[in-house]
């Protein structure tokens, strides 16, 4: 039975009075190509995100699961689009990859490849245990609830990253999987990613490399000669990786990949039954039906910049990034978390109100996220961030310390409105 006393809901309304309501609603949104939002846009230009749409929107009526019959133009692009990646990642010729929703999927697929090859190989295994860091994605930890698996997160850090020597006091008998991230979200310093791989190998332990944000960045952070520490496959321990096309790959949103180093992986990843009358039932992916869009998305993006488009965005991006880390570096009171090596980072304060400073710019109209521990602010730049915006940030940052120094401005308490977690 429909109740509703809404006249709107019962009869409908025309397409220019929901238009005019969604475009009400979207006035009052950040735009997430505004340069004023330091908070995970991703934008690469406006000529990027138009191929990126283009290309979805001749896909949006296409079904990605219907790709071997109706449309193997979709087969075509996640072929191409997981080469892409591969080659990035240096992933071996065996490697075995798959196009997902989105990170949160490439982890899932991961976790259960790694659990199902144990189930397999150490049956002596009852309570299986994922070892995690402080800065892992808590998907990984939803993914362990749901697969079973007992969490073990290892909470301290040395120099914003991993704690190596708690990892290894952490491994037991039960240790199937281990995550290090390149970089993770918060302070985004890439893990100790060699040593870890190293105790992965000496203990049996399938290691994984969450690369959701790094992906597309560390690559060519590296081809541009920038010290980043090893992160892909040429870690020999590296079972899987998580790489995002939605991310710094620029895809419409719902794309990423999972990659396995050997395809002898992909049956652990994959799940099959016939237990219906339809036929055989076989899938790499949790998801079912779902749109071709930004898969299609990602493969044009990917062959309108080329190598080369990736490399030349991601050099500004960096150098803007530059930029701002040595702009607050010099700003009395604060500094920059450790010494990352993309393109998002945070920093703090050891005498500052970092809240106190966060709420006064966003009253400016800036949008960052939050972070807690410590208490600071976390900024993530794409190419709307130029020197000219990234100095007028530095300014306002400046005075608003001011601010708060002299107690002029103090926090709000409006932490809620930071972001996205
Ligand atoms: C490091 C890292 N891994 C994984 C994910 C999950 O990605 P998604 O939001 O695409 O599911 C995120 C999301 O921000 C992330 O920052």
């Amino acid at each position: 039975m429909f109740e509703t006393n809404s006249t709107e809901w019962r009869q409908g309304r025309s397409w220019s009075a929901v238009e005019a309501d969604i475009d009400a609603g979207r006035a009052r949104d950040t735009h997430w190509t505004s340069p004023m939002n330091f908070s995970a846009s991703y934008f690469a230009g406006e000529d990027v995100a138009s191929v990126a749409r283009e290309a979805f929107v001749k896909h949006i009526g296409d079904n990605v699961t219907h790709r071997h019959g109706l449309h193997p133009s979709i087969l075509r692009y996640e072929v191409e689009a997981l080469d892409f990646v591969k080659q990035l990642l240096n992933a071996p010729g065996s490697a075995h990859a798959t196009v997902t929703t989105g990170g949160s999927e490439s982890l899932f697929l991961a976790m259960k490849a790694a659990r199902e090859k144990a189930r397999e190989l150490k049956p002596e295994i009852v309570h299986p245990e994922i070892l995690l860091t402080h800065t892992t994605y808590p998907v990984f930890n939803k993914a362990a609830h749901a697969l079973g698996l007992k969490v073990r997160q290892i909470d301290s850090i040395v120099d914003y990253r991993a704690d190596t020597d708690a990892l290894e006091a952490a491994i037991s008998e039960n240790t199937i999987m281990m995550v290090g991230s390149a970089p993770p979200f918060p302070y985004g310093i890439v893990d100790p990613l060699e040593e870890m791989s190293r105790l992965a190998q000496q203990n049996d332990i399938w290691l994984h490399v969450d690369a959701c944000i790094g992906g597309f960045v560390l690559p060519f952070a590296e081809a541009l000669g920038r010290p980043v520490p090893s992160f892909d496959f040429r870690l020999p321990a590296c079972q899987s990786m998580s790489v995002d096309f939605h991310k710094y790959g620029y895809a419409m949103r719902g794309c990423s990949a999972v990659i396995l180093r050997d395809s002898d992986l992909a049956r652990y990843q994959s799940f099959s039954s016939n237990a219906w009358p339809a036929g055989d039932y076989t899938s790499e992916n949790m998801s079912g039906s779902r749109n071709a869009g930004p898969v299609a998305s990602a493969w044009a993006v990917i062959a309108y910049l080329g190598y080369e488009g990736f490399l030349e965005r991601m050099s500004k991006i960096l150098e803007a990034t530059d930029l701002l880390t040595a702009a607050i570096n010099q700003i009395p009171g604060l500094y920059v978390h450790g010494e990352p090596q993309g393109i998002h980072f945070s920093f703090g304060s050891d005498e500052l109100d970092m809240i106190a400073i966060g709420d006064a710019l966003m009253a400016n109209g800036w949008m960052m996220n939050l972070q807690t521990r410590p208490e600071s602010l976390l900024l993530m730049l794409s190419v709307q961030h130029d020197a000219a915006l990234v100095n007028r940030y530095a300014t306002e940052l400046a005075e608003v310390v001011m601010a708060v120094s002299d107690g002029r401005v103090a926090r709000q308490g409006n932490e809620q409105a930071y972001g996205i977690y």
